[in-house]
């Protein structure tokens, strides 16, 4: 199989949905040996697109399922190349007043600890077959600014973005990079119910319109920042959280500007 990743082995957590589909699928279409990871039956079907995509079920909060998956993947493939910890829950938008404790807990589970636990499992991995690779956390711009996700989602997204620039320092001179990507608003499973309604209100115009783009961002269009990520292009490119929002985090509070041409009426 010829193409950028050519038998590299790719793992990807959260890839029954969403954007860890997209990944899972570019990644194979590129030629990689991947391993789709979720808790979701859905998993099934974003291997069924590709002969090398495997689905593996699991939890991605849970030590042993990781430990499992990682396991998977060392022994069909001979080791991990690329390791993309993408699994996360949005624990819905209820304010301070609003989430409990267990709210926060379930949260940071998935989203901070998960990546936690694929980036330990991972990079022991490809320390041990002596094939130091790429790591990429899905984190969003909600860990880098307020306003864009409930106050756990926030705060776990914001961990994100620190444990990969905490795990650069630690894993220094192994020769392994790991980066963030930031998304901004995407439609996936997570964000479907928002685009859903705005389209049964005749409101689809709305979507998106904080972002200087004013449009909601695809799937595939964060697969391919995590791509270069994780390619050799990226080769110099550590301990980076690359955001992937429209422009959307790139400005203060705005009044939205009109676009040349458009009149001010
Ligand atoms: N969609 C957006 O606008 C947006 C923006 C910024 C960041 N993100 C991040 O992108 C990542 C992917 O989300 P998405 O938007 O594709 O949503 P999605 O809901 O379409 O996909 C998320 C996938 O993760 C899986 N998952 C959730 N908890 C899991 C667990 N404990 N173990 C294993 N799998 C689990 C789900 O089953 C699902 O298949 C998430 O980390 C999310 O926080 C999304």
């Amino acid at each position: 199989m010829s193409g950028r990743f050519a038998r590299k082995s790719v793992v990807i957590t959260g890839a029954g949905s969403g954007i860890g589909r997209a990944v899972a699928h570019l990644f194979a279409s590129e030629g990689a040996h991947v391993i789709a990871f979720d808790r979701n039956e859905s998993v099934h079907e974003t291997a069924a697109a590709h002969d090398s995509i495997h689905a593996v079920i699991g939890d991605a909060g849970s030590e042993a399922d990781v430990a499992a998956m990682i396991a998977c993947a060392t022994e069909r493939h001979g080791g991990i190349d690329i390791l993309c910890a993408n699994a996360g829950i949005s624990g819905g938008m209820a304010g301070l007043f609003d989430q409990a404790a267990s709210d926060w807990e379930a949260v940071l589970r998935v989203n901070l600890i998960g990546a936690f636990l694929a980036i330990r499992f991972g990079a022991r991995a490809m320390l041990d077959a002596q094939r130091p690779g790429a790591i990429i956390c899905t984190a969003s711009v909600a860990g880098l600014r307020a306003g864009a996700g409930g106050p756990a989602y926030s705060a776990s997204k914001a961990g994100v973005v620190n444990l990969v620039q905490t795990a650069a320092q630690q894993l220094s001179g192994t020769g392994i990079r790991i980066n963030a990507v930031c998304p901004g608003l995407i439609e996936t499973g997570m964000t479907g119910a928002l685009f859903d309604s705005a389209r049964a209100k005749g409101r689809e115009d709305m979507i998106g319109q904080l972002n200087p783009l004013r449009r909601g961002g695809e799937s595939c269009e964060i697969a391919r920042a995590i791509a270069f990520l994780a390619s050799d292009e990226a080769s110099y490119v550590n301990g980076h959280a690359l955001v992937v929002d429209g422009g959307l985090s790139s400005s203060l509070p705005f009044a939205k500007p009109r676009a040349l041409g458009e009149s001010s009426f």
